[in-house]
């Protein structure tokens, strides 16, 4: 959580007021948190190379707007136009796809969250290289603890989705069964 901090003041130091900025001229504090190439390394903060354009477009509405309610984007999102978020959808759905970590990895795990995966269809909506499509997001080997905390969220109803998909799936799935598929899907290969 500290980075996000050092972003932040970074963010807060350039004089500029955000709304008078472009696209372009924003991008490089995005991108200082998400990860220039796709990739985030920064705890909480997920990457978002590859994701689909319609789900970030609809997410960035939602921290616009509040309805979707998360430190530091409602923030970020304050200001730009409809046009300004379909923009940053469309650069960041160019952004390389993250990549899985190396090393090795507990395969007992993953033959449990693999059979989970099947029976909640997981890779029914989310497709089965987990790619998202539409507003189904990418949601391939994003870092783990966002994926635990993304899948909470749906759980305690803090995050509300733009429809009521994921809090019907996460609806009977325990919390042990979360940290199986999120270390599984922060895997994949
Ligand atoms: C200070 C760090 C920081 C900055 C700067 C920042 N973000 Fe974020 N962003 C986050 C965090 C943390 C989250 C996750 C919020 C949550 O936990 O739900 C996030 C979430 C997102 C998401 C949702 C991703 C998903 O998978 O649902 C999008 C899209 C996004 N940010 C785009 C942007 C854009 C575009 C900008 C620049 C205008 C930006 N971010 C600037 C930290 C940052
Ligand atoms: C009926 C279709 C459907 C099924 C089945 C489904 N999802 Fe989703 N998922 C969605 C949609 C739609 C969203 C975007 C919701 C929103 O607006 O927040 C989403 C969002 C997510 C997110 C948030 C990603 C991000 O970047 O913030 C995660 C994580 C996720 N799903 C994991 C799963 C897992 C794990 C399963 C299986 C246990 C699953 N999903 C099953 C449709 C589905």
């Amino acid at each position: 959580m500290r980075r996000i901090l050092v972003c932040c003041l970074l963010f807060c130091a350039a004089a500029v007021p955000a709304a008078a900025q472009t696209v372009q001229q924003r991008l490089p504090v995005c991108l200082a948190c998400h990860g220039a190439n796709g990739q985030s390394q920064t705890e909480g903060v997920p990457s978002l190379g590859g994701q689909q354009a319609f789900y970030t477009t609809v997410q960035l509405l939602m921290f616009r707007e509040r309805m979707r309610v998360a430190d530091p984007m409602n923030e970020m999102a304050k200001g730009l136009s409809d046009d300004d978020l379909r923009s940053f959808a469309d650069i960041i759905a160019r952004l390389p796809a993250p990549k899985p970590p190396s090393g090795s990895m507990d395969d007992a795990r993953m033959a449990r969250a693999r059979a989970l995966v099947e029976q909640n269809r997981c890779n029914f909506c989310h497709t089965p290289a987990f790619a998202g499509q539409d507003n189904v997001p990418r949601i391939a080997d994003q870092r783990e603890e966002y994926l635990v905390k993304a899948l909470r969220g749906y759980k305690d109803n803090s995050r509300h989705g733009y429809d009521a998909s994921m809090a019907d799936v996460v609806a009977p799935i325990t919390n042990q069964q979360i940290l199986d598929l999120a270390y599984y899907i922060a895997r994949v290969r």
